[in-house]
């Protein structure tokens, strides 16, 4: 939608013109993933799509939020903006206004909001992240509070946590708040530290695939793959104490692996570290403009991700495993937090039309033969 049509559909819906309009971007990760509660670093880039919000005062003492992706609206008293509702998708920006109170700010007007969003849901490319920071955005510039963009992105993270119930780590909210055009973000998840790096891609272009398969972060996997982390660093502990796993390095995890006796977690451990490690060498690869590095460093982490991790199957697995057959992607994997959602790859530009032919025709065939 452009921005006159979405101005216009405020007015249809609340029969006044907006006061404000806001974006924040969803994300793609190169790199580095389930490293970010880890207290490892990550990868990623903002996209250019993302999720809008149109904003009025209402001068009543309720805050409406209507989306124009999802039927349920929903008009709360003040006394209501801290507590979850019932699977509706107005828990994310309603998590966001329950974390400014949880602030010490109180919301003493009310509010008409509309929300569009044109991140697919589902698809790993954190559309809910986009919702909770263009939330907080619009809050923090509403109501003058004057927090900074990592802030903004902890109350998201915070509201996915209390009113999404998914224990996520910081990467998606932290992208949403900081990305940059034309570059990717290298953060440190433990000390939020990051730096901006140039992505100047010559004759090569980062295709995101999408399986269609929605991603199930809500489905508990998510959730019991940071638990089993936690499982290993406790474990971990008996030999060497550390907080988080993206401590170790290889060389460290080898000679302590044993200590963690679950096989389970220890498979988990090992991909972190390992992911880790990668995603410290991805950075200095894409710096030193060794793209063949990069592809071999993302098709190591897809391999990771499935083997270890877990967290692919078959979808992803088809999509990268038919991009690493042709000539001219330089790189495949998942990204975001798996079970579905999409590939990102590095492509040149002349092998696009074949990328697309070859891993289309492959995913189409794996689902005809269900
Ligand atoms: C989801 C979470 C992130 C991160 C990724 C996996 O997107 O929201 O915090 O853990 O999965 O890297």
């Amino acid at each position: 939608m452009t921005l006159p049509e979405l101005k216009s559909a405020f007015v249809s819906a609340y029969g006044q013109e907006a006061e404000a309009v806001y974006f924040a971007p969803g994300r793609v990760n190169l790199i580095g993933e389930h490293t970010d509660y880890n207290g490892g670093s990550v990868f990623p880039c903002a996209l250019s799509f993302g999720a809008y919000l149109l904003i009025r005062k209402n001068g009543g003492n309720t805050v409406k939020f209507r989306s124009l992706n999802q039927p349920e609206v929903v008009e709360l008293g003040f006394d209501q903006l801290t507590t979850p509702l019932d699977k509706v998708w107005a828990n994310y920006p309603l998590g966001v206004f329950a974390q400014f109170i949880k602030r010490g700010i109180a919301i003493t007007e009310g509010y008409d909001i509309l929300i569009w969003g044109d991140v697919p849901n589902g698809a790993g490319l954190s559309s809910s992240a986009a919702l909770e920071v263009v939330t907080a955005y619009a809050l923090n510039d509403q109501l003058s509070t004057g927090f900074n963009r990592t802030i903004l992105a902890q109350i998201g993270q915070k509201a996915e946590h209390e009113f999404a119930f998914v224990n996520c780590g910081i990467m998606d909210q932290f992208a949403s708040a900081n990305g940059a055009k034309d570059h990717a973000i290298h953060l440190n998840c433990d000390t939020l530290d990051f730096e901006l790096v140039p992505v100047k891609l010559e004759g090569v272009k980062i295709l995101i695939s999408n399986t269609h398969s929605p991603h199930k972060l809500d489905s508990g996997a998510y959730n019991q793959r940071v638990a089993e982390c936690q499982l290993a660093v406790k474990q971990l502990n008996a030999v060497r104490p550390i907080k988080y796993l993206a401590e170790l390095t290889e060389a460290d995890f080898k000679e302590i692996e044993l200590a963690i006796t679950d096989v389970t977690a220890h498979k988990r451990a090992r991909h972190v570290v390992g992911e880790v490690q990668r995603t410290s060498d991805a950075v200095k690869a894409l710096k030193a403009n060794d793209l063949v590095l990069f592809g071999q460093l993302m098709n190591a982490s897809h391999v990771s991700l499935r083997d270890d991790y877990e967290v692919t199957g078959p979808e992803l697995d088809t999509m990268a495993e038919e991009a690493w057959k042709i000539e001219g992607v330089i790189g495949s994997r998942m990204t975001g937090g798996g079970f579905g959602g999409c590939t990102v790859s590095l492509v040149k530009d002349e092998a696009i039309d074949t990328f697309i032919a070859k891993v289309g025709a492959a995913y189409g065939n794996w689902r005809r033969s269900l």
